[in-house]
């Protein structure tokens, strides 16, 4: 069933280490910088770790371990690689991931093209109140909560549209020659966020108080372990975070050869993402207790109003602490950047494999439904201006699609792989390809992992899910 030859023709990465950074590149993003601690915040700090330690072992790495083999046993991206091991109907499961893919990675760039303005903002005054602009500002915002005037401000104008063109450029001009250009990018990129990254936790930690951030963060607390919604929580972050169930870790790993170690390059992978995880959330535990900051108000007023506040300063602090917030915002974009390449990989790559269309025609069917998108979410009339007290963004058709991808069509499309594989082509199949090759050999329980205790837990996370929203 497996190809004896990896298909040069569709790329190959130069070497294990291109692999990785490319990899880690794509599952640290967004996700871990803001939505981690977006995350644990509104899970009572303390009591998300152990939770989201738990998903990490029993179902990230698992899954990941999957994904990987499905790319390196077949050599082909999500759609044809489950429809080769699990026949049409996997096929099917593999176009719905791509679909989900499609969504998430329009309101991705979105948010990375705010980002990108944001940081264009923070060298001068260009969305400071009273800036023109071409659109009616929505509302007042209330005074002195300046990264809020901005943000506002500047989704105003037309820099979002610019931003999300230019976030979109790069992108393609990073997938131009596939696994050549995306490793050329990631080799600058992922040790660069690494650097900002800890340029930020020092900075965090060395602030009066910045230490009471992270003990918040890293107390146990044991009440919130028996609260449902934790572990829901836990879940679709971990999934979303590993970057599972879109079609990119497959496609990334359909250019390695055939005897890759998948569980080795499985751990690199998952400890170089949770790694950066938790150092992100002491850096912004740190800034959000030293400024008495309340990040209540969910992903994207941390990642714009709450963050930027703290470190930024904006207009009345320092031109030092000014600089972190260039560094935060430009840490945004190159993370979120090598995460959204890999997202429109995983799409470009099936529609090859699938219509044998060169590259420049596959990255055109993907870029103009997934510009259109970014671009509508980027117009200022989608941001829902109703502003409440405690600084939280009604984000509304951006929530609706948010909501449905992340928590509903990424778990389903985990569940159905691991029933697909688990039992149409035998997860003791998988097994047996991943020890071939791998020196950890994996015990007969992982069967059972794959056929029953993840798609009991992805079952168990989506009927909560759907008990809550009805
Ligand atoms: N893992 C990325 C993040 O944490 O921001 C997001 C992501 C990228 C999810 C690629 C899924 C994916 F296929």
């Amino acid at each position: 069933m497996a190809d004896p030859t990896p298909d040069a023709n569709r790329g190959a990465w130069n070497s294990k280490l291109g692999f990785i950074l490319a990899a880690s590149g794509s599952a640290i993003g967004l996700g871990n910088i803001v939505f981690f601690a977006s995350n644990a915040y509104q899970y009572g700090g303390g009591a998300f770790y152990l939770p989201y330690f738990i998903a990490l072992f029993v179902m990230g790495i698992p899954i990941m371990i999957l994904e990987f083999t499905v790319g390196t046993m077949t050599g082909r991206s999500i759609p044809l690689a489950l429809g080769k091991l699990a026949g049409k109907k996997g096929e099917f499961v593999g176009w719905w991931s791509l679909a989900s893919a499609l969504t998430i990675t329009m309101y991705y760039i979105t948010i990375l093209g705010w980002a990108l303005a944001m940081l264009v903002g923070s060298f001068g005054s260009l969305f400071e109140p009273g800036a023109t602009a071409p659109f009616e500002p929505f509302l007042e915002p209330s005074e002195g909560v300046n990264s809020q005037v901005w943000f506002f401000n500047m989704i105003a104008t037309w820099w979002p549209l610019v931003a999300v063109s230019v976030i979109w450029a790069l992108t393609a001009i990073l997938l131009w020659k596939g696994t050549e250009t995306i490793e050329k990018g990631v080799r600058v990129f992922v040790p660069l966020m690494w650097v900002f990254m800890i340029g930020l936790v020092i900075h965090g930690l060395t602030l009066p108080g910045g230490t009471d951030g992270v003990a918040y963060l890293f107390t146990p607390n044991l009440d919130g372990i028996t609260d449902i919604q934790v572990w829901q929580g836990a879940f679709a972050q971990m999934f979303f975070s590993l970057s599972l169930g879109l079609g990119t870790m497959v496609a990334y790993a359909s250019y390695l050869p055939r005897d890759a170690d998948n569980v080795n390059n499985s751990l690199l992978v998952s400890f170089l993402n949770c790694g950066f995880e938790y150092i992100a959330g002491i850096a912004i535990f740190a800034i959000l207790f030293v400024y008495a900051l309340n990040p209540a108000g969910g992903t994207l007023s941390l990642s714009f109003f709450v963050i930027p506040q703290g470190i930024a300063g904006f207009s009345e602090l320092p031109l030092l602490v000014k600089s972190f917030g260039v560094f935060f915002f430009f840490l945004l974009v190159i993370a979120g950047l090598t995460s959204a390449v890999s997202l429109v990989e995983g799409m470009a790559s099936a529609l090859i494999d699938k219509l044998g269309i060169s590259r420049a025609r596959a990255l055109a069917l993907v870029m103009t439904p997934g510009v259109a998108g970014s671009l509508t979410f980027a117009l200022p009339f989608i941001v829902d201006p109703a502003l409440s007290g405690d600084g939280t963004l009604g984000f509304t058709l951006f929530d609706l699609v948010d909501h449905w991808a992340f928590r509903y069509s990424l778990i389903t499309v985990g569940l159905l792989e691991c029933l697909l594989l688990g039992w149409v082509l035998g997860a003791e199949k998988i097994r047996a390809a991943v020890n071939e090759h791998s020196k950890f050999k994996l015990p007969a329980f992982f069967d059972w992992m794959i056929k029953l205790i993840i798609p009991a837990i992805l079952g168990f996370v989506l009927i909560g899910t759907l008990y809550e929203d009805i």
